[in-house]
């Protein structure tokens, strides 16, 4: 098996001096070139996205919002479903106009779509418009891939499959001065079947705690009041490491950082959601209560052929402990309805286990068979118009928990971080995560607040300043 491997300084500096020979590039040409980065997909892949614009700074360009006019182009990419593929290649294709109107454009895709083989050479065969193609193992060297295409003009394909790497140290650029990604580790191990992630990020490896740490106290010391920790299965932090630590204990240390700020984290596996976590959730006021907890399905014999290592009721167990020593815990999860063989009677136990725990919202999902996977391959014999009505069922039902438990928060203050506008409305999220809508004036942007919530949709709150603001 492949071992994972340490980016070392020297590698890291080699990468930054192709940086500054782009800078300098440009420079001597009195040009500041224009780069857009589009973001597909998950957490992981907007903190990779603020990497690559880190990256792109450092080589003396500007970000812009649009493709249009843009030097380089590159399209951080999602492969969990088909749907998600097909808008990627959509978009890519529309690029060759933008080319056109803009002939020094440079086009790149990465991200997990770049991890697949047949994605890799189906861009190299009918996409000749796109310059450079890297995986998020080689993230870490898009500098390198830049440099080649801008001074060689050959298109550069850095793909190899590796087990994956940890890199400290790279530029970021940050998408917000509140809120803030912190990638704890990287990769998963679990090889659900009917999942691409493990064979495009590659095997689970975590960060050492030291180093985590670090990013944050730095982050809360700039004014950062909520850090997001993000790993595919947090829950193994640490297991690849000989520091003792696991991520209960992560936890807990970030909890103890000085300063006004909320932690949460995602994603959770129930298989080793343990009740230390969440005892630790509860002893401590600065981590939000806050638990998305993706179940998949409610059926055991589902559950046993996606490969999750838990059953209906290990799932309800963890649930209701975390439930009784967090009163106030907003639970959220991910669901997949149609998995191959799935029965009538298995998506009731669906429907049963979400009303019983009444998440708080839910992301549903439609079974998509992703190449190379072994749920791709297993016998799938419901239509796809039955799957349809599973899912318009599902959503039906879950639509009307979330707007039941949205109508009880009427009426409740709650302490709120207000993080933005929208239209002529301020916006601010609970401490689980909930948006509220409220007037008020813009200086409130990035502080905490008491509101008092006065209505309720299916999908958000409305609010105003408690009395004693
Ligand atoms: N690591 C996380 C999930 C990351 S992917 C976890 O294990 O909980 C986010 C969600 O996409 C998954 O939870 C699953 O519900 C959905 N998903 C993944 N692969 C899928 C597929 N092939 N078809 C449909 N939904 C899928
Ligand atoms: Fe995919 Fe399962 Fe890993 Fe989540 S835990 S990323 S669903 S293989
Ligand atoms: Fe998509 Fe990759 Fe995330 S496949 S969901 S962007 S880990």
């Amino acid at each position: 098996m492949k071992q994972t491997t340490v980016i070392s300084q020297e590698q890291l500096d080699a990468q930054l001096a192709f940086c500054h020979k782009i800078k300098e590039f440009w420079h001597s040409q009195t040009i500041t070139p224009l780069a857009y980065v589009e973001t597909y997909g998950c957490q992981q892949n907007e903190a990779d996205s603020e990497r690559i614009r880190g990256l792109l700074i450092e080589s003396g360009y500007a970000i812009t919002d649009k493709s249009e006019g843009a030097d380089v182009v590159v399209m951080n990419t999602c492969a969990i479903r088909e749907h998600a593929e097909q808008r990627v290649f959509g978009n890519l294709g529309a690029l060759t106009h933008t080319k056109r109107r803009h002939p020094r454009q440079k086009i790149f895709l990465c991200g997990c779509m770049a991890g697949q083989e047949q994605v890799v050479n189906r861009v190299k065969t009918s996409y000749p418009h796109v310059d450079g193609v890297f995986s998020t193992h080689h993230l870490w060297q898009f500098p390198e891939v830049l440099s080649r295409v801008l001074f060689t003009g050959k298109r550069t394909f850095f793909t190899a499959d590796e087990a994956g790497s940890i890199v400290e140290g790279l530029p970021q650029q940050r998408d917000s001065g509140l809120k803030a990604w912190v990638s704890i580790m990287y990769g998963c191990n679990n090889f659900c079947t009917y999942c691409i992630v493990p064979y495009v990020r590659g095997r689970e490896r975590s960060r050492k705690a030291a180093d985590i740490l670090a990013e944050c106290r730095q982050l809360i010391d700039s004014g950062i009041k909520d850090i997001t920790l993000l790993g595919q299965n947090v829950n193994s932090y640490g297991k690849d490491l000989d520091e003792g630590m696991d991520f209960a204990d992560l936890l807990a240390e970030i909890a103890q950082i000085p300063g006004d700020f909320l932690i949460r984290f995602m994603t959770s596996h129930p298989r080793d959601a343990s009740k230390k976590l969440f005892d630790t959730m509860a002893a401590y006021p600065k981590i939000a209560k806050q638990l998305h907890l993706p179940f998949q399905s409610g059926s055991s014999r589902v559950l046993k052929a996606m490969n999750r290592h838990y059953d209906r009721q290990k799932y309800l167990d963890a649930v209701n402990y975390a439930k009784s020593v967090m009163p106030d815990l907003v639970l959220t999860s991910d669901v997949i309805v149609g998995f191959p063989g799935e029965t009538e009677e298995e998506f009731e136990e669906t429907i049963s286990l979400i009303k019983e725990v009444r998440y708080d919202s839910l992301f549903t999902f439609i079974f998509s068979p992703r190449a190379g996977t072994p749920a791709a391959s297993m016998d799938d014999p419901t239509p796809k118009e039955e799957k349809n009505r599973r899912f318009d069922r599902l959503c039906a039902v879950q639509n009307n928990i979330s707007g039941q438990l949205h109508n009880e928060y009427i009426g409740k203050t709650l302490r709120c971080l207000i993080d933005g506008t929208d239209k002529e409305f301020l916006t601010a999220r609970t401490e689980g995560g909930r948006l509220v809508r409220l007037l008020g004036d813009e200086s409130h942007i990035g502080n905490f607040a008491n509101i008092t919530i006065t209505g309720a949709t299916t999908w958000s709150l409305t609010g105003e300043f408690a009395e004693k603001d």
